[in-house]
């Protein structure tokens, strides 16, 4: 028998169906609540909010569980190749070689972006945030392509979707090459995509191109690991963006903002640089886990918790444990791996974050493996938006195929109550 939930206020009773899904968890569903009761919830943050159902990502911040469309994140990190996870996550179903060969051959195909594209980036100066930058040239893309895809088409949808995948990648790896002052380039279709984007990120002129193979593995688990998080900050961005009808393009660049900050995927660059910081000030990690606790100071140990995960977040243990295989193969001896292993056993056994269940999070380590992978610090986040593109696709496509409403909160408000207006001389 389905469940019901009963709320009371001022001794009224309302009864609202209660959602389950298929992992059991259960959710009230007020859709009715204000027309009904005449009130709303209030949620600040959405800490509490299921905004949809989907059939994308499981997540359980408790136990640490992770599973994109039932498959556990550590068998796709171990096993799996990230065009293959792109595909489960857009398509619902791991492909079959056939399909994915297809899959891949139709992004290349799309894999070079209008020549003016080049004259927008000249524009900006090389000393801008690549993050800002790739927001800006995927927001462009719009001028170039239909900005509105009929979702009722499958074939429209598919199309959009291998563009975004095809052009992304170029774009991301011309705003590295932009402040490298190196010449914009296409990449090489005998390579695989991620071989491809490393190509296209380091490529030198004049020079043949080499690269090891671990740092292509390892950044094709970096990949997998970021594709998808279910309803965090840059997702619900790119859901709620889409649930305006906006195009693909125009919600993913609103995604890529939402992911720059530094509380989400900016982490990744913040804990690095906290990470230098803490070295250049003498190693004492104590002293910073004393700022971290200080009400006062503003200072957060970055890369530790997470709004969802109450537990160790699964995608920090197994970069963890690549950041250590990683940096022994490539024979990297990083000084801010220890002090970062250091902070994390300390954090661990504190009780400020015992209590407040704050755990390393997926972008405690990462920034180590780009870093000895020679990936620049402030592409740390570009690179986060590379392994979410699918994640971001996915929960567009769903969003819109299950004709979601445009997304639009209410608010309580708390301003002022109706005043008579004064003409500016009698103020
Ligand atoms: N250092 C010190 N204290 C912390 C930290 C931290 N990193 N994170 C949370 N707290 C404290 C916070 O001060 C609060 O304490 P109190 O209850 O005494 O007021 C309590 O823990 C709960 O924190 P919150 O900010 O209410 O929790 P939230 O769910 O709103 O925020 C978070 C989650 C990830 C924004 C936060 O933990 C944080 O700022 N972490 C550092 C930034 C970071 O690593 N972000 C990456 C997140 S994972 C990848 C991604 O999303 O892109």
């Amino acid at each position: 028998m389905s469940k019901v939930a009963t709320i009371e206020i001022d001794g009224e009773k309302y009864e609202f169906p209660v959602v389950e899904g298929t992992e059991n968890e259960l959710g009230i569903d007020i859709k009715k609540l204000r027309a009904e009761a005449g009130v709303i919830t209030l949620d600040r943050g959405y800490k509490n909010t299921g905004s949809c159902e989907s059939a994308i990502t499981f997540l359980n911040g408790e136990e640490g569980i992770l599973r994109y469309r039932g498959y556990s994140i550590e068998a796709l990190a171990e096993k799996a190749d990230f065009l293959e996870v792109a595909y489960l996550l857009i398509f619902g179903e791991l492909p079959t070689k056939t399909q994915l060969d297809k899959f891949y051959a139709d992004i290349k195909e799309e894999s070079t972006v209008d020549e003016e594209m080049k004259k927008i980036l000249d524009g900006f100066p090389k000393s801008a945030h690549p993050m800002g930058v790739l927001s800006s040239l995927t927001s462009a893309l719009i001028a170039f392509n239909p900005s509105s895809v009929n979702v009722d088409s499958a074939e429209d949808m598919y199309k959009a979707i291998v563009k975004i995948l095809g052009k992304f990648p170029v774009l991301a790896a011309w705003t590295l090459r932009k402040k490298n002052s190196l010449p914009l380039n296409y990449g090489d279709d005998s390579l695989g995509y991620v071989e491809n984007l490393h190509k296209m990120m380091f490529e030198k002129p004049g020079k043949s191109y080499k690269v090891d193979k671990e740092v292509i593995d390892a950044l094709d688990k970096l990949l997998i690991l970021h594709a998808d998080h279910e309803q965090n900050c840059s997702t619900s961005t790119v859901r709620m963006v889409g649930s305006s009808h906006a195009g693909l393009f125009a919600s993913i660049s609103a995604g890529i903002s939402a992911l720059w900050g530094p509380l989400h995927g900016g982490a990744n660059q913040a804990v690095i640089e906290m990470l230098e910081r803490i070295k250049e000030d003498g190693g004492d990690t104590k002293k910073f886990m004393a700022k971290a606790k200080d009400k006062e100071d503003p200072f957060r140990l970055m890369g530790f918790g997470h709004r969802v995960y109450k537990n160790f977040d699964p995608r920090a243990k197994i970069i963890k444990k690549s950041a250590d295989e990683v940096l022994a193969q490539l024979g990297v001896d990083d000084p801010v791996l220890d002090i970062a292993k250091g902070l994390e056993k300390e954090a661990l056994e504190d009780q400020y974050f015992v209590d407040r269940k704050l755990y390393p999070n997926v972008d405690f380590y990462s920034g180590i493996i780009y870093r000895a992978l020679g990936i620049p610090v402030e592409m740390f986040t570009v690179m986060f938006a590379l392994g979410r593109l699918p994640g971001w696709i996915a929960q567009w496509r769903e969003m819109r195929l299950m004709k979601e409403p445009i997304g639009r909160p209410r608010q309580i408000y708390t301003g002022a109550n109706l005043r008579e207006f004064k003409e500016v001389e009698k103020r």
